[in-house]
């Protein structure tokens, strides 16, 4: 059984990575932390416990940090729209609300009180774990490991060379991944591999639950989003970091070692990685068994309400 903290900034594809760690069986989420990054802090916490209360998961909700270190925040309405979670309508909650404790400091107290049991699953903009750091720099090497969506070694999604989650906050990303922690990186050359088809999600939308319902609204619009962009079918970033949890050996991974450009200028937030044989890297997943990985989705919606 995987133990994790989940940080997110929910966001559609954050939705997908909540399903997925709420209704697999080899998950248990201990706690989530919001942060800033599709859209303000206050959308993210409210996105993020909608769609938990949608799942019928009761783990405590915390908010992170509202701005990133160093940088300007900036959003991504036109993958999310406006409130980040375009689609969906939730009922009013009965059970879910966030915690009136500091995210940050919470993680580091799990994190400490449970020495490298607690897996740390990491997609949206690291601000969160660049500050748990700063407040207390044991905690990297306390998580048992750390999986994160972000960065890009080929071409961006921002800008023409960087990604959301590391252009969101450079700074804190640079951080991360020098800190020493044992990481995962699902960079976009990976994520951008799977999409949904539009025959999958017809397929999808003859499945029964309210949480496949409120999964197929989701995704809806981000294929909507997607189209009007004219980017083809929507990409699905953030839940390949929980199914890697489930089963790493579906992922082909690379050691490397990963730094950011923290310079202001037209590559700020590229990620740069160079090959190492050394372990102490941060592991790059190249490639994962697409059609595992929407068995994997279909198998939690199944389970959950
Ligand atoms: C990342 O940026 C966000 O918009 C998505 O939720 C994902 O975490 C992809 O670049
Ligand atoms: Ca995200």
């Amino acid at each position: 059984m995987e133990r994790i903290i989940l940080d997110v900034d929910t966001g559609l594809d954050d939705a997908v990575a909540l399903f997925l760690a709420a209704g697999l069986e080899e998950i248990s989420i201990e706690a989530v932390i919001a942060t800033a990054g599709n859209v303000g802090l206050d959308k993210t916490v409210e996105n993020t416990l909608n769609v938990l209360e949608t799942a019928g998961i009761r783990c405590p909700v915390y908010k992170g940090a509202d701005k990133p270190l160093v940088r300007k925040p900036i959003e991504a309405g036109d993958f999310h729209g406006k409130t980040g979670l375009d689609g969906p309508v939730f009922a009013p909650r009965q059970f879910q609300q966030a915690q009136d404790k500091d995210g940050i400091e919470e993680l580091i107290k799990l994190v400490k009180a449970n020495p490298h049991q607690l897996s740390i699953v990491s997609v949206g903009p690291l601000t969160d774990l660049a500050l748990a750091f700063e407040q207390d720099p044991s905690v990297a090497r306390l998580c048992k490991q750390i999986i994160i969506m972000g960065g890009s070694f080929s071409r961006g999604n921002v800008t023409e060379s960087a990604e959301f989650n590391t252009f969101a906050d450079p700074e804190a990303a640079e951080r991360v991944f020098s800190s020493g922690a044992k990481m995962v990186l699902f960079p976009l050359d990976c994520t951008r591999q799977v999409t949904l088809s539009r025959n999958r999600l017809s397929d999808f939308q003859t499945r029964k639950g309210l949480s496949n319902a409120v999964f197929c609204a989701c995704m809806e619009s981000y294929t909507a989003n997607y189209t009007k962009r004219g980017q083809g079918e929507p990409q699905m970033h953030d839940p390949l970091c929980v199914a890697y949890l489930v089963d790493p050996s579906k992922v082909e991974t690379e050691y490397c070692t990963v730094s950011v450009d923290i310079k202001e200028g037209p590559t700020y937030g590229k990620t740069t990685k160079v090959a190492t044989i050394s372990e102490n890297g941060v592991l790059i997943a190249k490639r994962i068994d697409i059609p595992w990985f929407w068995t994997l989705v279909e198998r939690a919606l199944a389970n959950l309400p």
